[in-house]
């Protein structure tokens, strides 16, 4: 069990698998793109497998999500989903992406065993997706969800981030569109993770605005606590239903009491938090000693996974004065 000193049991595993993106999304990385991980710096497909392998068997983990930067771009990625699907216990798996590819791909990751996905999309007018993520591809988007949505990759989620000035008034027409198209839209409050460290608190759309924006034409009932368990997503009942809608707030609302996440980064370091300063690295410990050895067992690994995460702070310290933005922007840690 991979347990902290305040009781939060992690459950949950998100692999980051390249910190590559086809997109630049301005909120995330510059023009330019970034210094990328050398391919030897990368987990392989063997040594992701067998730590979510040592995630499943010996720590408890019953969530795998794969991330990136963006994860299609992982050449190895629906042989890394088919072996993880073979797991006892078979861990549930999804995926978030920016959808571009996954018209071509989703058919055969759902037959590898991926559960479902969750695509990024932050606007419906192409002339602002091309200003935001600096890449023309909007209708790949747009695709990629169809797709998702028609091979069963459901529930499909959309992650929408809001921007002052950029598409902040397009909050009621993403949800009339994620109603009609059958998506699970939920809006995030943009974290302080870019690249760039450009993130101001009074530059961010808050929950609070989302909402009073939704309902001006929506009606919105909010859902029991019940259900929420430890997601990072708030939900209402649009119009009474069926649908619903998220807000991820994890600037005016955080969640870190109720967090079951641990993480690995596509160069094998274990991170406890998206805003640790820390990491573990388990990639050296696994390449240090063969898996026959006491030193490179599965126990031996699933040792040190459970020491970072005993050390895992109490939450995100995004209030705290002190608060400084971890050095590896959100496309290298995985979202
Ligand atoms: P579901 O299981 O489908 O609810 O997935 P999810 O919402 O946890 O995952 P997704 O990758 O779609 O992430 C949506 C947003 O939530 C992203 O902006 C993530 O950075 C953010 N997020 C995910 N986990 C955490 C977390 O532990 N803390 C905070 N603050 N944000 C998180
Ligand atoms: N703040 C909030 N969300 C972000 N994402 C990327 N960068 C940020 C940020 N700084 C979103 C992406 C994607 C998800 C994994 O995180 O849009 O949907
Ligand atoms: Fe790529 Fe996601 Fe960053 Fe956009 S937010 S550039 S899709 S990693």
């Amino acid at each position: 069990m991979l347990i902290d000193t305040y009781g939060r049991v992690a459950t949950d595993l998100r692999v980051s698998l390249t910190d590559r993106c086809n997109l630049r999304c301005t909120y995330c990385m510059p023009e330019e793109g970034l210094q990328w991980l050398a391919k030897p710096d990368l987990l392989t497909d063997d040594e992701i497998v067998r730590l979510v392998r040592i995630a499943v068997t010996q720590l408890g983990i019953t969530e795998v999500r794969f991330t990136g930067g963006e994860p299609l771009l992982r050449p190895g990625l629906v042989g890394i989903v088919e072996r993880c699907a073979q797991l006892e216990p078979r861990p549930r798996m999804s995926l978030t992406t920016n959808g571009i590819g996954l018209k071509r791909t989703a058919k055969a990751l759902k037959a590898a065993g991926l559960d479902r996905v969750n695509v990024s999309l932050d606007t419906l007018r192409p002339d602002v997706f091309k200003t935001l993520t600096r890449r023309d591809r909007h209708k790949d988007v747009l695709e990629g969800l169809e797709a998702a949505r028609d091979a069963g990759l459901t529930p499909v989620k959309v992650n929408t981030v809001l921007m002052p000035g950029l598409n902040d008034d397009e909050a009621p027409d993403l949800l009339a569109w994620a109603v009609e198209n059958d998506y699970e839209l939920r809006f995030i409050e943009q974290m302080p993770l870019d690249a760039q460290h450009g993130w101001k608190r009074d530059g961010m759309i808050t929950a609070g605005d989302i909402l009073q924006s939704l309902r001006t034409r929506f009606e919105l009932t909010e859902e029991g606590s019940d259900e929420r368990g430890s997601a990072p997503a708030e939900r209402w009942i649009v119009d009474g239903g069926p649908h619903r809608v998220g807000v991820i707030a994890s600037v005016t609302r955080p969640f870190c009491s109720a967090c079951d996440r641990t993480r690995l980064t596509a160069d094998g370091q274990v991170r406890t938090c998206l805003f640790a300063t820390e990491e573990t690295d388990l990639r050296g410990a696994l390449r240090a000693a063969p898996e026959d050895s006491t030193d490179g067992s599965d126990e031996a690994i699933a040792r040190i996974w459970k020491l970072a995460m005993w050390g895992k702070k109490a939450g995100s310290g995004l209030d705290d004065p002190s608060f400084l933005q971890p050095e590896r922007p959100m496309s290298a840690i995985g979202g």
